[in-house]
Protein backbone atom coordinates (compact mmCIF):
# COMPACT_ATOMS: atom_id res chain seq x y z
CA UNK A 1 0.00 0.00 0.00
CA UNK A 2 2.91 2.00 -0.85
CA UNK A 3 4.14 1.98 3.28
CA UNK A 4 6.13 -0.64 4.46
CA UNK A 5 3.62 -3.45 5.56
CA UNK A 6 4.39 -7.45 6.93
CA UNK A 7 1.83 -9.04 5.03
CA UNK A 8 1.46 -10.11 1.56
CA UNK A 9 -1.08 -8.91 -0.42
CA UNK A 10 -1.71 -10.71 -3.68
CA UNK A 11 -4.69 -10.11 -6.34
CA UNK A 12 -6.04 -12.25 -9.26
CA UNK A 13 -7.21 -10.47 -12.12
CA UNK A 14 -9.04 -11.79 -15.73
CA UNK A 15 -12.03 -11.72 -17.21
CA UNK A 16 -14.85 -14.02 -16.29
CA UNK A 17 -14.54 -17.61 -16.94
CA UNK A 18 -10.46 -17.18 -16.85
CA UNK A 19 -10.19 -19.63 -13.24
CA UNK A 20 -8.92 -16.85 -10.82
CA UNK A 21 -10.92 -18.89 -7.93
CA UNK A 22 -9.31 -22.11 -8.63
CA UNK A 23 -5.32 -20.53 -8.75
CA UNK A 24 -6.93 -18.79 -5.42
CA UNK A 25 -7.75 -21.73 -3.75
CA UNK A 26 -4.76 -23.62 -5.06
CA UNK A 27 -2.38 -21.02 -3.91
CA UNK A 28 -4.37 -20.65 -0.34
CA UNK A 29 -3.77 -24.52 0.30
CA UNK A 30 -0.16 -24.30 -0.74
CA UNK A 31 0.79 -21.70 1.68
CA UNK A 32 -1.09 -22.70 4.35
CA UNK A 33 0.78 -26.14 4.17
CA UNK A 34 3.58 -23.67 4.61
CA UNK A 35 2.41 -22.54 7.97
CA UNK A 36 1.23 -18.89 6.79
CA UNK A 37 -1.70 -17.24 8.09
CA UNK A 38 -4.26 -16.84 4.83
CA UNK A 39 -7.16 -14.35 4.05
CA UNK A 40 -9.08 -15.18 1.12
CA UNK A 41 -11.24 -13.27 0.11
CA UNK A 42 -13.09 -11.20 -3.26
CA UNK A 43 -14.02 -8.11 -4.64
CA UNK A 44 -17.16 -6.88 -5.01
CA UNK A 45 -18.71 -8.69 -1.49
CA UNK A 46 -15.73 -9.60 0.91
CA UNK A 47 -17.50 -7.83 3.98
CA UNK A 48 -21.08 -7.72 5.19
CA UNK A 49 -21.69 -4.41 3.52
CA UNK A 50 -19.90 -5.67 0.46
CA UNK A 51 -21.80 -8.65 -0.32
CA UNK A 52 -25.36 -5.88 -0.27
CA UNK A 53 -23.15 -3.95 -2.45
CA UNK A 54 -22.56 -6.98 -4.10
CA UNK A 55 -26.02 -7.96 -4.55
CA UNK A 56 -26.77 -4.58 -6.54
CA UNK A 57 -24.34 -4.20 -8.86
CA UNK A 58 -24.55 -7.97 -10.05
CA UNK A 59 -28.07 -8.91 -9.96
CA UNK A 60 -30.22 -5.39 -9.99
CA UNK A 61 -32.70 -6.01 -12.39
CA UNK A 62 -33.76 -2.32 -13.45
CA UNK A 63 -31.37 0.67 -15.10
CA UNK A 64 -28.22 1.22 -13.02
CA UNK A 65 -26.02 4.31 -14.69
CA UNK A 66 -22.49 3.64 -15.52
CA UNK A 67 -20.81 6.26 -13.06
CA UNK A 68 -23.43 4.37 -10.49
CA UNK A 69 -21.89 1.40 -10.88
CA UNK A 70 -18.26 2.47 -10.58
CA UNK A 71 -19.00 4.38 -6.99
CA UNK A 72 -20.59 0.96 -5.70
CA UNK A 73 -17.86 -0.88 -6.60
CA UNK A 74 -15.60 2.08 -5.30
CA UNK A 75 -17.51 1.89 -2.21
CA UNK A 76 -17.30 -1.75 -1.67
CA UNK A 77 -13.36 -2.00 -1.66
CA UNK A 78 -13.29 1.46 0.37
CA UNK A 79 -14.89 -0.15 3.29
CA UNK A 80 -13.11 -4.18 2.20
CA UNK A 81 -9.40 -2.53 2.09
CA UNK A 82 -10.45 -0.64 5.79
CA UNK A 83 -11.99 -3.18 7.67
CA UNK A 84 -10.57 -6.28 6.15
CA UNK A 85 -7.75 -6.21 4.03
CA UNK A 86 -5.06 -3.45 5.96
CA UNK A 87 -5.75 -5.16 9.06
CA UNK A 88 -4.82 -8.19 7.97
CA UNK A 89 -1.47 -7.22 6.22
CA UNK A 90 -0.77 -5.04 9.55
CA UNK A 91 -0.84 -8.51 10.89
CA UNK A 92 1.41 -10.06 9.12
CA UNK A 93 -1.48 -12.38 6.65
CA UNK A 94 -1.20 -13.03 3.23
CA UNK A 95 -4.62 -11.80 1.33
CA UNK A 96 -5.06 -14.03 -1.53
CA UNK A 97 -7.99 -11.65 -2.96
CA UNK A 98 -10.16 -12.34 -6.41
CA UNK A 99 -9.86 -8.70 -8.23
CA UNK A 100 -9.38 -5.32 -7.08
CA UNK A 101 -9.38 -1.68 -8.51
CA UNK A 102 -7.39 -3.40 -12.08
CA UNK A 103 -11.10 -4.54 -12.77
CA UNK A 104 -12.58 -1.07 -12.00
CA UNK A 105 -10.11 0.06 -14.69
CA UNK A 106 -10.92 -2.61 -17.27
CA UNK A 107 -14.91 -3.16 -16.71
CA UNK A 108 -15.95 0.23 -15.81
CA UNK A 109 -13.00 2.63 -17.24
CA UNK A 110 -12.31 0.49 -20.47
CA UNK A 111 -15.21 -1.42 -21.51
CA UNK A 112 -17.98 1.17 -19.88
CA UNK A 113 -15.93 4.02 -21.53
CA UNK A 114 -16.09 5.86 -17.80
CA UNK A 115 -11.93 6.51 -18.50
CA UNK A 116 -8.88 4.53 -17.09
CA UNK A 117 -7.36 7.68 -15.15
CA UNK A 118 -11.00 8.37 -13.15
CA UNK A 119 -11.89 5.26 -12.39
CA UNK A 120 -8.43 4.42 -11.21
CA UNK A 121 -8.26 7.81 -9.43
CA UNK A 122 -11.53 7.17 -7.99
CA UNK A 123 -10.42 3.42 -6.15
CA UNK A 124 -6.97 5.42 -4.87
CA UNK A 125 -9.13 7.80 -3.27
CA UNK A 126 -11.23 5.16 -1.88
CA UNK A 127 -8.92 3.14 -0.85
CA UNK A 128 -6.29 5.99 0.91
CA UNK A 129 -3.67 4.69 -2.30
CA UNK A 130 -3.81 0.81 -1.20
CA UNK A 131 -2.12 -1.68 -4.09
CA UNK A 132 -0.90 -5.10 -4.22
CA UNK A 133 2.12 -6.46 -4.04
CA UNK A 134 1.67 -8.68 -6.76
CA UNK A 135 -1.26 -9.22 -9.62
CA UNK A 136 -1.67 -12.21 -11.27
CA UNK A 137 -3.70 -11.47 -14.80
CA UNK A 138 -5.31 -14.45 -15.93
CA UNK A 139 -5.31 -14.02 -19.67
CA UNK A 140 -7.76 -15.99 -21.91
CA UNK A 141 -9.50 -14.87 -25.35
CA UNK A 142 -13.16 -13.75 -24.30
CA UNK A 143 -14.68 -16.59 -26.50
CA UNK A 144 -13.03 -19.50 -25.02
CA UNK A 145 -13.75 -18.08 -21.36
CA UNK A 146 -17.83 -17.75 -21.77
CA UNK A 147 -17.11 -21.93 -23.29
CA UNK A 148 -16.16 -22.52 -19.90
CA UNK A 149 -18.78 -20.41 -18.30
CA UNK A 150 -21.08 -21.77 -20.62
CA UNK A 151 -20.56 -25.27 -19.26
CA UNK A 152 -21.12 -24.45 -15.72
CA UNK A 153 -24.60 -23.33 -16.14
CA UNK A 154 -24.44 -20.83 -13.76
CA UNK A 155 -27.10 -17.73 -14.69
CA UNK A 156 -25.15 -14.82 -16.17
CA UNK A 157 -24.76 -11.72 -13.70
CA UNK A 158 -25.34 -8.37 -15.55
CA UNK A 159 -21.60 -7.78 -16.26
CA UNK A 160 -21.12 -11.26 -17.94
CA UNK A 161 -24.25 -10.68 -19.98
CA UNK A 162 -22.67 -8.09 -21.56
CA UNK A 163 -21.45 -8.94 -25.47
CA UNK A 164 -18.57 -9.91 -26.60
CA UNK A 165 -17.18 -6.97 -28.03
CA UNK A 166 -17.40 -5.64 -24.30
CA UNK A 167 -15.59 -8.60 -23.14
CA UNK A 168 -12.57 -8.24 -25.67
CA UNK A 169 -11.77 -4.30 -24.33
CA UNK A 170 -11.93 -5.79 -20.77
CA UNK A 171 -9.14 -8.17 -21.98
CA UNK A 172 -7.47 -5.12 -24.06
CA UNK A 173 -7.02 -3.13 -20.48
CA UNK A 174 -6.13 -5.98 -18.79
CA UNK A 175 -3.11 -6.30 -20.91
CA UNK A 176 -2.42 -2.56 -21.22
CA UNK A 177 -2.44 -2.33 -17.13
CA UNK A 178 0.28 -5.05 -17.17
CA UNK A 179 2.21 -4.22 -19.76
CA UNK A 180 2.37 -0.34 -17.78
CA UNK A 181 3.13 -2.49 -14.22
CA UNK A 182 5.40 -5.01 -14.87
CA UNK A 183 7.03 -5.01 -11.36
CA UNK A 184 3.28 -5.62 -9.99
CA UNK A 185 1.95 -7.90 -12.47
CA UNK A 186 2.59 -11.69 -13.17
CA UNK A 187 0.72 -12.52 -16.68
CA UNK A 188 -0.02 -16.14 -17.71
CA UNK A 189 -1.80 -17.86 -20.01
CA UNK A 190 -4.99 -18.92 -18.92
CA UNK A 191 -5.55 -21.81 -21.32
CA UNK A 192 -2.58 -23.57 -19.44
CA UNK A 193 -3.30 -26.66 -17.40
CA UNK A 194 -4.58 -25.48 -13.40
CA UNK A 195 -1.27 -27.31 -11.93
CA UNK A 196 1.15 -25.05 -14.53
CA UNK A 197 -0.28 -22.18 -13.72
CA UNK A 198 -0.18 -22.55 -9.94
CA UNK A 199 3.55 -23.39 -10.40
CA UNK A 200 4.06 -20.43 -12.02
CA UNK A 201 2.75 -18.25 -9.22
CA UNK A 202 4.48 -20.13 -6.86
CA UNK A 203 8.09 -19.27 -8.69
CA UNK A 204 6.94 -15.71 -8.26
CA UNK A 205 5.94 -15.50 -4.73
CA UNK A 206 8.20 -17.86 -2.81
CA UNK A 207 11.24 -14.78 -2.99
CA UNK A 208 8.76 -12.24 -1.73
CA UNK A 209 7.35 -14.91 1.34
P1 LIG B 1 -16.73 -12.15 -9.94
O1 LIG B 1 -16.95 -12.15 -8.45
O2 LIG B 1 -15.39 -12.54 -10.43
O3 LIG B 1 -17.86 -13.02 -10.60
P2 LIG B 1 -18.18 -14.57 -10.40
O4 LIG B 1 -18.26 -14.84 -8.93
O5 LIG B 1 -19.48 -14.71 -11.13
O6 LIG B 1 -17.04 -15.28 -11.08
O7 LIG B 1 -16.98 -10.70 -10.49
C1 LIG B 1 -18.22 -10.18 -10.63
C2 LIG B 1 -18.30 -9.25 -11.82
O8 LIG B 1 -18.04 -7.91 -11.41
C3 LIG B 1 -17.35 -9.56 -12.96
O9 LIG B 1 -18.10 -9.64 -14.16
C4 LIG B 1 -16.45 -8.36 -13.01
C5 LIG B 1 -17.23 -7.26 -12.36
N1 LIG B 1 -16.43 -6.22 -11.70
C6 LIG B 1 -16.43 -4.93 -12.22
O10 LIG B 1 -17.06 -4.69 -13.26
N2 LIG B 1 -15.72 -3.96 -11.59
C7 LIG B 1 -15.03 -4.19 -10.44
O11 LIG B 1 -14.40 -3.26 -9.89
C8 LIG B 1 -15.05 -5.52 -9.91
C9 LIG B 1 -14.30 -5.81 -8.64
C10 LIG B 1 -15.76 -6.51 -10.56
Amino acid sequence: MGEARPGLWVTFEGGDGSGKTTQAELLREWLEAEGRSVVRTREPGGTEVGATIREIVLHHRGDLGARAEALLFAADRSHHIDTLVRPALERGDVVIQDRYLDSSVAYQGAARALGAEEVRDLSLWATSNALPDVTVLLDIDPAAARARLDADDKPFDRLESEKAEFHARVREAFLALAQADPARFLVLDATLPPETLAERIRERLTPLL
